[in-house]
């Protein structure tokens, strides 16, 4: 079974959680594209929801899929958030941002009562941090918040590769406008202290890091679909 049949597998396990009525949060990247392509085929169907894009890559597929939109400025609560990731651990803490719209995925997935992650089983991970941790930096004063960002790093007895992303030779920049840098630390002992620390730095927009946030993982494997339930 390949990675995007696991993918696809766990996006439609996904449609459980959706009931007529709910304004639901739509994530970004392939596997999160996989659930907003069997949500329009339920909108087809006839099935109402709305749904809050979490990048302008997302709002352009679902917009032209047929399914109906919304923002939070709406609605500032919704009721599920189906979303990718790029790593999850036992304690359902995430690394998310490898598609860089992670500031606005997990500001719509904290307004969310649910966020449901879908992912293939290469996503799950004993300790976060094989996945370089993506950060949000504002532009202004990039190499200074970076220093501190490094003096964090070390507070944590951490440290690895920071690079700033690129796309098409120039810097990558967000929905929000802003920087990622990608930093390879490996494994994260502490994610909590480390992202409290990182977002205390001026400068810093937000990290990859999804703490307290996700509910449910739904996991494609060779052998179905896992759920996980946080308690
Ligand atoms: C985008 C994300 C994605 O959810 C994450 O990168 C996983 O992507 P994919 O579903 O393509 O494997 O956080 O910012």
């Amino acid at each position: 079974m390949t990675a995007d049949q696991m993918k696809k597998a766990a996006a439609l396990e996904a449609l459980k959680f959706v009931k007529p009525g709910m304004n639901i949060g739509l994530g970004t990247g392939s596997t999160a594209n996989y659930f907003i392509e069997a949500l329009a085929a339920k909108v087809k169907e006839g099935l109402n929801v709305q749904g809050v894009p979490t990048s302008r890559a997302t709002k352009t597929l679902a917009d032209g899929l047929g399914i109906s939109l919304t923002t939070l400025e709406e609605h500032s609560h919704l009721d599920l958030t189906v979303d990718g990731t790029d790593e999850f651990d036992s304690e359902f803490r995430l690394i998310k941002g490898g598609g860089g719209a992670l500031l606005r995925e997990k500001i719509v997935a904290s307004s969310s009562r649910y966020m449901v992650v879908i992912a293939d089983e290469s996503k799950q991970v004993k300790k976060l941090g094989k996945f370089p941790l993506p950060v949000e930096v504002i532009r202004f004063g990039t190499d200074a918040t970076a220093w501190k960002m490094e003096r964090a790093f070390k507070l944590l007895k951490l440290e690895g590769q920071m690079v700033l992303r690129m796309k098409d030779g120039k810097p990558f920049v967000t929905d929000g406008g802003h920087f990622i840098i990608d930093c390879a630390l490996g494994e994260i002992p502490e994610p909590e202290r480390l992202d409290n620390l990182l977002n205390s730095i001026p400068g810093v927009v937000d990290t990859g890091l999804f703490i307290g946030i996700c509910g449910i993982v739904l996991m494609g494997t060779p052998k179905g679909v896992k759920e996980f339930k946080r308690g």
